[in-house]
């Protein structure tokens, strides 16, 4: 089973990016925690980041094209905004794990809505990278 891990803008700064919110693992740290786990469960990971909204609707599109298990999606700001991502959810058949390494509904008013959430299987938001590793214990599931 082919498990894509997409990520959106500024989260290639993660490690250094408001420590405080996000902790202090990069995205390369998280990258190596999946594969291990993946690697237990039989699973393979495809992990991407991009600053760019076009660029993970493309890869929507790809994975199901990939007939991938599930893609877990971390939007970051896109989350809120993007009704292009939502409707590249709803047009393909793979399950999306929406995930967030904090709490957005702890934060500020303009992080309580997400566009993301309205079409994923479900959500995983607020422990930090383990947020990603629980996003694949459910994926492993399906
Ligand atoms: C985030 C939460 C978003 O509100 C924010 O814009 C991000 C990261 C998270 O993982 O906690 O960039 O998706």
């Amino acid at each position: 089973g082919l498990i894509y891990v997409l990520n959106g803008p500024n989260l290639n700064l993660l490690g250094t990016r408001e420590p405080e919110i996000y902790g202090h693992d990069t995205l390369d740290d998280i990258a190596g925690r999946l594969e291990d786990r993946a690697r237990e469960l039989g699973l393979e990971i495809d992990m991407r980041q991009s600053n760019h909204e076009g660029h993970l609707v493309d890869w929507l599109h790809e994975a199901q094209a990939r007939d991938a298990r599930a893609v877990i999606l971390n939007a970051a700001a896109f989350t809120h905004t993007s009704v292009a991502l939502l409707d590249a959810i709803k047009a393909v058949r793979t399950p999306v794990i929406e995930v967030h390494l904090s709490n957005p509904h702890t934060r500020e008013e303009f992080r309580h809505v997400s566009f993301v959430g309205r079409a994923a299987k479900g959500t995983i938001a607020g422990f930090g990278a383990t947020s990603y590793m629980l996003a694949l214990e459910a994926a492993a599931r399906f």
